[in-house]
């Protein structure tokens, strides 16, 4: 059987699996796995089958489209990217800052769509509590992600010190919590900003985007870079359904093909707004 790589490992992924594998994660997440992943697949998936304690990626293949014990989601978790930083691409703050000032004192509704591990959740949180000088800012944010296992780091709010580094000692006085004893090494969010962010699971393929009607402003940062062209478009048009008029959406620095969305005015680096299709130049 052909293996896709070295003969030296515990299990053989072959062509056929590695198709499958491509074929699956874009059926539940919309991820389009490039063909030079395979070792990548390998290293992730390997890890499902030790703890199954299977012997074959037939095997393993079979258990996540069954879904038995919610493999698909562990299969979701172990195939996605959750690569992030707090204040990645930090222009966006001093903008998400500029643009809270326009609603006034009015609630304004917040979607961070690929939270990953919850550092730009949490980043865009200390931006709105900067903003407002306040624990209770006239703000909702509520921050989804597909994968489980990150969104319980989320949850957690606790990050090592070498996650925290980055950012300004004020900052880091204001809004964590550092560590002692077992948790020396340590840093965690303070829970007057943790309660500010509501976490939920939500697949950006999914239904019940009506839950997000009426939302001012989005994130959705780097992770259509993983979606094909039509996904990207369908989702954008999902977005610009579900936003307000005149809402801000902020995307990933290599995620230009907003533009060609009719409904998405660009304003500035990566920064949209949304208008009523037909008003937009
Ligand atoms: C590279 S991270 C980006 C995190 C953050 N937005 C940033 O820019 O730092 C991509 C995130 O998108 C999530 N993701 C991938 N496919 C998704 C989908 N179909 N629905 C929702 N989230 C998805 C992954 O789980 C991962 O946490």
């Amino acid at each position: 059987m052909a293996t896709v790589s070295g003969g030296d490992r515990d299990f053989d992924l072959t062509r056929a699996h590695f198709q499958r594998v491509r074929q699956l994660i874009g059926e539940y997440a919309g991820i389009s796995l490039a063909a030079s992943k395979q070792d990548m697949v390998y290293s992730r998936l390997v890890r499902r089958l030790r703890a199954l304690k299977l012997d074959s990626f037939d095997d393993y293949l079979q258990i996540v489209v069954a879904d038995e014990q919610g493999e698909r989601q562990a299969f979701v978790n172990a195939l996605t990217t959750n690569l992030t930083a707090f204040y990645r691409e930090a222009h966006h703050f001093d903008v998400l800052d500029r643009v809270l000032g326009e609603f006034g004192s009015r609630k304004v509704r917040i979607w961070c769509s690929a939270a990953s591990t919850g550092e730009e959740p949490y980043s865009i949180a200390m931006t709105v509590v900067e903003h407002y000088n306040s624990w209770s800012p006239p703000v909702e944010i509520v921050a989804t992600d597909i994968n489980t296992e990150v969104l319980r780091q989320c949850r957690s709010g606790i990050y090592g010190l070498d996650r925290i580094e980055g950012i300004d000692a004020a900052r880091r006085k204001r809004f964590f919590q550092r560590g002692v004893g077992a948790m020396a090494g340590k840093a965690r969010i303070k829970p007057e900003l943790q309660r500010l962010v509501d976490f939920e699971t939500f697949n950006l393929l999914g239904d019940h985007w009506s839950r997000f009607n009426g939302v001012d402003i989005i994130f959705c940062r780097n992770v259509m870079i993983y979606f094909d062209k039509p996904t990207q478009a369908s989702l954008l048009k999902q977005f610009h359904r579900v936003m307000n008029v005149n809402g801000w959406l902020f995307v990933g620095h290599s995620e230009s093909q907003v533009r060609d969305v009719p409904g998405f005015v660009a304003q500035g680096h990566t920064v949209y707004r949304s208008q009523a299709v037909g008003v937009a130049a």
